[in-house]
């Protein structure tokens, strides 16, 4: 069982402004199968990582166009599922006209892939259905853009709220141990111990 993270580059667009980003794409497998994080920007890089190996499905953190534009032709090329939580249905039809999830996701569902468990925890708050994944087998949890190394992940555009992050942060993510390594959607882990003493200042700061 390893997690591979691979970095792709491209924009983000909403509400009428685009900026160019980085994205890490996070592969959690062995060497037969592999779950496929956010399909950012580069199917082809994407495809590259998982060489030979099955992808087991395509989950959607949330459905921001920089972390799904790659995700059908990721799924056309691999036959698999892209899974995203219904509440972000409104973001995935600005992304993709045409192409559609194949499957939701749902607070407290549980994943497998090569053997381990995958837990669904739904974290509104920087998109009504972004979603977190933790693995308590590897000590990880991969938070997309709801906690990043330094605070919650921006609220300041549509769909987004900040009140609802910070619950989610308080109730969802900072009772995961402390050890427990974060493996976020952009930029560097960091660990849930690291960020919990932070909460009292991104309420004060209010972002
Ligand atoms: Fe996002």
């Amino acid at each position: 069982m390893r997690i591979e993270k691979v970095v792709t580059s491209g924009t983000f667009s909403l509400d009428g402004g685009t900026w160019e980003v980085d994205n890490n794409v996070w592969l959690l497998g062995d060497d037969d199968e592999v779950m496929v994080v956010d399909a950012a920007h580069d199917a082809d890089a994407i495809a590259a990582a998982v060489g030979d190996r099955r992808v087991t499905a395509i989950v959607c953190t949330h459905a921001h166009n920089d972390h799904v534009n790659a995700a059908p032709a990721l799924a056309e090329r691999t036959g698999a599922p892209i899974l995203l939580h219904p509440d972000d249905e409104v973001l995935w039809n600005l992304a993709h006209a045409e192409a559609k999830p194949d499957g939701p996701l749902a607070d407290g569902q549980t994943l497998r892939v090569a053997g381990v468990d995958v837990r669904v925890l739904h974290t509104p708050g920087h998109a009504p259905g972004a979603v977190c994944l933790h693995v308590p087998e590897l000590g990880v949890v991969f938070t997309g853009d709801t906690l990043f190394q330094g605070g919650p992940g921006a609220t300041g555009r549509s769909h987004s709220d900040f009140p609802t992050i910070i619950s989610s942060i308080r109730e969802v993510l900072l009772p995961l141990p402390p050890e427990t390594v974060v493996h976020t959607g952009h930029g560097a882990d960091t660990t849930i111990g690291a960020e919990a003493p932070h909460l009292d200042d991104w309420i004060r700061r209010g972002h």
